[in-house]
């Protein structure tokens, strides 16, 4: 056995949440290694909901090791915030079982003021971002400005840096006539978050060689999707992060060869919450049955998701383009109501036919799907515990999927419970250990 990364395939909101509680019981620690607080995952233990936003999923499981990493933005008001709401659900959680890399970017106060003033920027072309300050952190980083959370222990380094950064974006603000912010409670309220964070505070790198050296696997969460990637996403609606396989190895710091197999998590069918070009979107009845039976609202900010049918094309490219060996395929409990369920197989563009995916927003804004309906399959799929128990016109569907993406599926998610899963085992025996998954798989 070995490392595994589990990333979404589509706009993010794929079900990761679930699947990573799921395959826990097999991995003794559990890495992010991108984005932040914009992310939402959900996972329901015993019937509580549970949403974490940046601290990793595996942090429900006591014996688990949960590091985030220095590719992570990371907000300290919401890092305890969140260890706080852990902690009120009885959640054991401190230093033992959970690192911070010091070499990852804070999120500040003046973060989510500089995104208000990008987004309205924008006018109609805005991104229609989580307002975390997501971008901007990962901004001041590139521009080489920003605060990481080694600075924070370092009282005049902090000090230096957070004066810089206020005077700079107090210069920002005056222009766009937005009132300045005043240093002095920053420092006060960082020079607490020091104190606070401090024995969380890890070399991650040489946490997890250690980790490594002992024999221990480690499960890679993935947060977003491979469509919000910076580089690889359909800018500039995307993230402003690496969603890709390959912010694994500079998220973290290890090399390639350390990730030994990925997981893609695909939803039945597609949404996406923000702008940006979506060719598979329904704006009918359907869309709505969707996000209503599928409970489609942002895990963060309540927004409700775009929702639309299956795009092979958009996911048959996060496969290529990451080198998924195997998908966990979720909610396709969601399409129970549906008499015929469509899939896009390609985009027609004026005459030609496209069956690669353009990133490109002014493209794809202009394709049309070309879908292949099947037959509905009704809704017993959540009380399916084998392959054997899934209906055939399921597994039509299944199996196109898999030929037109052309990866294999290793799991299927039924409903949010845990035991609301069906595990295709000889195709996840290569991934985990399935024994252990299987242990896992009580409510
Ligand atoms: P940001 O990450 O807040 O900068 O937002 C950029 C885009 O990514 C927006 O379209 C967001 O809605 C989207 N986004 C960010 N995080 C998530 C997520 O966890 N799920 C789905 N969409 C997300």
């Amino acid at each position: 056995m070995a490392n595994l990364l589990v990333l979404g395939t589509q706009w993010g909101d794929e079900g990761k949440g679930k699947v990573v509680d799921l395959l826990t019981p097999a991995f003794p620690v559990v890495a992010r290694y991108q984005g932040g607080h914009n992310a939402g995952h959900t996972v329901y233990v015993q019937g509580r909901k549970i949403v974490l936003h940046l601290i990793p999923s595996g942090i429900l499981h006591a014996e688990t090791m949960c590091i985030i990493g220095n590719g992570v933005v990371v907000s300290p008001e919401a890092f305890f915030r969140e260890l706080a709401d852990l902690r009120a659900l009885g959640v054991a959680v401190g230093p033992a079982r959970l690192a911070v890399s010091k070499n990852a970017h804070l999120i500040m106060p003046y973060h989510p003021l500089v995104e208000k003033i990008s987004e309205e920027g924008r006018g109609e072309r805005k991104i229609g971002t989580t307002c975390r300050g997501i971008g901007p952190a990962y901004e001041d980083k590139a521009a080489r400005t920003g605060l990481r959370v080694g600075d924070l222990l370092e009282p005049s380094v902090r000090q230096d840096k957070i004066e810089a950064n206020v005077a700079a974006k107090n210069r920002l603000f005056a222009a766009y006539g937005v009132p300045g912010l005043e240093a002095r409670p920053i420092l006060d309220e960082y020079a607490r978050y020091a104190e606070m964070i401090a024995p969380f505070v890890r070399d991650v790198a040489l946490l997890l060689d250690e980790r490594m050296r002992r024999g221990q696997n480690i499960l890679f969460e993935g947060a977003q999707g491979v469509l919000l990637d910076l580089d690889h996403g359909t800018f500039p609606y995307v993230t402003s992060s690496s969603a890709t396989a390959g912010g694994v190895c500079t998220g973290l710091g290890l090399g390639p060869r350390h990730v030994n197999a990925i997981l893609g998590i695909t939803k039945a069918y597609t949404t996406r919450v923000g702008g940006g070009p979506f060719p598979t979107e329904l704006g009918d009845e359907v869309g709505r049955a969707l996000a209503k039976r599928g409970d489609e609202f942002g895990a963060t900010t309540g927004r409700p998701r775009r929702c639309g049918w299956f795009d092979a094309v958009a996911v048959r490219y996060a496969c290529l383009i990451n080198g998924i060996d195997r998908l966990a395929l979720t909610k396709p409990d969601v399409l129970g109501d549906q008499a015929e369920v469509k899939l896009c197989t390609a985009y027609r563009l004026g005459s030609e036919t496209l069956k690669s995916f353009p990133n490109e927003p002014w493209i794809l804004e202009k394709v049309s799907p070309v879908y292949r309906t099947f037959r509905g399959w009704g809704n017993s799929l959540p009380a399916a515990r084998t392959p054997d128990d899934l209906p055939a016109a399921f597994k039509d569907y299944l199996r196109a999927v898999e030929d037109l993406v052309e990866t294999r599926v290793a799991i299927v998610s039924t409903g949010v419970a845990r035991r609301e899963t069906v595990l295709l085992e000889t195709e996840l025996a290569g991934l985990v250990d399935v024994a252990k998954v299987r242990s896992g798989l009580a409510p």
